[in-house]
């Protein structure tokens, strides 16, 4: 792979204490094009805007998938990933739907080790902050054929995080709009999922939540996420999270706190669980809590939900499994506490 270092650095203008979710870039990005049928030599280069035809496929017709994960740095300065082949079984599948070519295993891994490793000194410390990373593939023929494009360019850009504190969320049930459908594209990071998410979100902000639960399309009476998270109710003692379908991407989070949760002898319970369910579950006082999971967050709670012209509120429990799960999670992706499952892997010098 070729290597062209960037002379000069930007680490040194960048405030980490009050950097924003994604707004900041480090200095260097991985760059894979595909033409001719097959994928060209790997670059790592300089950070830097990229030169697009208008007629570029991906504007027009939006074949284009992401991934999201992190890397984390321990107090020995060690940078690690966090269950990185998901990420890349995710992607595969993400591109299959999108009728987009795989990027080699090998160029994946071999495109992570060498940018986190080089851009290893953007990589926080602090317990909790991580840098960012997102692998993406786009359509990049310049052509108007509403056919599938010939060539694609996959990139890896890389963008440092402090400590993610978020506040507890208010949620709208979603009794309108969905974000997938059975035999869609729910189950792939396809970017026009989230695209197509705005507006209906928005229209939730507008009444005063923060974000969307979103329903099955048929009924929209079964659960299936949260914006752009996992979502996980504690009825009981029992932690209960629909399975994945082919309207539910297959979360990192969602399996880790799965399996965690099982590990602190938590009953887990992968199941539909509907509105009313959940309505009648919390006039019996039995919901205990709803928090969502994802890379970005990791845990986010959940203080409210609405329904239809109805509001609910979860009272705050002390002992609650969210704060349980969140710090055990953090202690693992920053070599803190064992790694029983495999799941850290060592980003190499
Ligand atoms: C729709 C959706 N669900 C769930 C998740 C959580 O997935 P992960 O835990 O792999 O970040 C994401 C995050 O990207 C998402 O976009």
């Amino acid at each position: 792979m070729e290597i062209n270092k960037s002379i000069n650095t930007k680490i040194n203008d960048v405030d980490f204490n009050s950097v924003r979710f994604g707004e900041i870039f480090t200095d260097h990005m991985f760059e894979c094009n595909f033409k001719n049928g097959e994928w060209e030599s790997p670059i790592i280069k300089p950070y830097s805007p990229l030169k697009l035809d208008p007629s570029t496929h991906v504007f027009h017709y939006g074949q284009a998938i992401f991934e999201g994960m992190k890397g984390y740095k321990d107090k020995n300065d060690q940078v690690w990933l966090f269950r990185p082949k998901d990420n890349y079984e995710r992607l595969k599948k993400s591109c299959i739907r999108m009728h987009i070519p795989v990027l080699p295993e090998e160029y994946f891994f071999e495109g992570l080790n060498k940018l986190v490793s080089i851009d290893k000194d953007w990589v926080p410390k602090e317990l909790g902050s991580s840098m960012y990373i997102r692998p993406f593939v786009f359509s990049s023929s310049a052509m108007l054929a509403a056919s599938p494009s010939l060539d694609y360019k996959f990139l890896i850009i890389c963008s440092p995080g402090g400590a993610y504190y978020s506040k507890s969320l208010s949620v709208y049930v979603e009794d309108k709009f969905s974000r997938a459908a059975p035999g869609g594209a729910g189950y792939a990071k396809a970017a026009g999922n989230y695209g197509a998410s705005f507006y209906p979100i928005s229209l939730a902000v507008s009444k005063g939540f923060d974000q969307i639960v979103w329903t099955d399309s048929s009924t929209h009476q079964k659960i299936e996420e949260v914006g752009t998270m996992s979502i996980m109710f504690r009825i009981k003692d029992k932690l209960i999270t629909p399975k994945t379908s082919d309207t539910i991407l297959d979360g990192v989070s969602r399996k880790t706190v799965i399996q965690i949760a099982r590990d602190l002898g938590i009953d887990v319970e992968e199941r539909d669980i509907t509105i009313n369910e959940l309505i009648s579950e919390h006039r019996n006082g039995n919901l205990k809590e709803i928090f969502g999971c994802g890379t970005a967050v990791v845990i986010s709670k959940i203080s409210s939900f609405g329904y239809k012209e109805d509001k609910f509120e979860l009272e705050e429990i002390k002992e609650n499994y969210a704060d349980r799960l969140k710090e055990s999670i953090i202690n693992i992706q920053q070599n803190v506490s064992e790694d029983l499952h495999g799941w850290r892997y060592k980003i190499l010098d």
